[in-house]
């Protein structure tokens, strides 16, 4: 069998194949560069970042579980014109779309973090909406369609990119979230985001995190992002980028076979940093195996009985 074809168009998006790293678990991409060959990556979603620099929670920031990882970074980043200036110019070099994840506590901070990021030149936004609005007493943005729907179209009318809004697993209906961010102008929707967690430590009995709470992730997230994510796509058939948990190109099939068009390799990078290559390979060797010339044939193949 010749060449199979890994291409795919998530919205207006195209990735050369279905494969990503994930925010926050691949730095700038330049940390993990003498490792992975940053090329062959479908793309590189790159840390949160905000406005201003953020240091981030006190230590101890990650804590392990039986299943997966607890983190509280904080979302500590050096702020997005420390970004464009020194990090994106040694991106650029590679052949790879690079998408940049954003967060702000205001509608006004994400217009602003999308108008400086479409200007500096990148290929996609990833909208982070696990953040309180303080100017509305707090309230989450991606619990509440409205928030959701109103900070997307902040982004939106700042930028002709692909935008993506990721959002979290903490609600009712995520179907409902995701109808009102693609109503609002989104391309796609990134899911899933860690869930709220928490360890304690029995001897001390203290929290494991300096932060008390922190996010989970890894293998644990993705039966919960697999039946998200199903949900979505039957009832809304929207772009979907699948996450939680992916270790291996078995994990990633059961994404793209549900439906989701691209997954992100998150928590696996810090276990492998080669994990997104071997999940690219075994996903070749998938369709080759099963004798199929293009990824699109497996995408939402999903054979649900009568
Ligand atoms: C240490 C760490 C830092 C993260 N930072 C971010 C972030 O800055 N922005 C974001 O949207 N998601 C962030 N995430 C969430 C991941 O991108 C991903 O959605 C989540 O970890 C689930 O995927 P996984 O199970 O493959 O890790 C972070 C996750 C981890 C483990």
């Amino acid at each position: 069998m010749g060449k199979v074809n890994l291409a795919v168009k998530v919205g207006r998006l195209e990735l050369k194949n279905p494969v990503l790293v994930a925010s926050g678990t691949f730095g700038y991409g330049e940390e993990y560069a003498q490792l992975v060959d940053l090329n062959r990556l479908g793309g590189i979603v790159v840390k949160g970042l905000s406005l201003e620099p953020k240091i981030g929670n006190p230590p101890p920031r990650l804590v392990e579980t039986s299943c997966g990882l607890i983190n509280a970074i904080g979302l500590e980043n050096i702020g997005v014109e420390r970004f464009i200036k020194e990090k994106l110019p040694f991106l650029r070099q590679f052949e790879t779309k690079i998408i940049v994840n954003i967060f702000g506590y205001s509608f006004k901070d994400y217009a602003g973090l999308a108008a400086k990021l479409t200007a500096a030149g990148v290929n996609a936004l990833e909208v982070n909406i696990s953040c309180p609005n303080i100017k509305e007493g707090g309230k989450f943005f991606g619990t509440d369609p409205t928030s959701a729907a109103a900070v997307t179209k902040a982004v939106c009318e700042e930028t002709d990119l692909p935008v993506f809004v990721k959002l979290t697993p903490q609600v009712t209906d995520i179907v409902e979230i995701a109808q009102a961010v693609i109503e609002a102008g989104a391309d796609g929707v990134s899911m899933i985001n860690t869930f709220p967690a928490m360890a304690v430590d029995i001897h001390t009995r203290r929290p494991k995190l300096g932060n008390i709470t922190g996010g989970l992730s890894g293998p644990c997230l993705k039966p919960i992002a697999l039946k998200m994510i199903w949900e979505v796509v039957r009832s809304l058939h929207i772009p979907v980028m699948g996450i939680g948990g992916i270790m291996s190109a078995a994990d990633a099939l059961e994404y793209l076979i549900v439906g989701a068009q691209a997954v992100q390799v998150g928590t696996a990078n810090f276990v492998n940093p080669r994990t997104a290559l071997e999940v690219i390979d075994g996903i070749e060797d998938y369709l080759r195996l099963h004798h199929f010339k293009d990824i699109k044939s497996i995408i939402g193949s999903v054979l649900i009985p009568k």
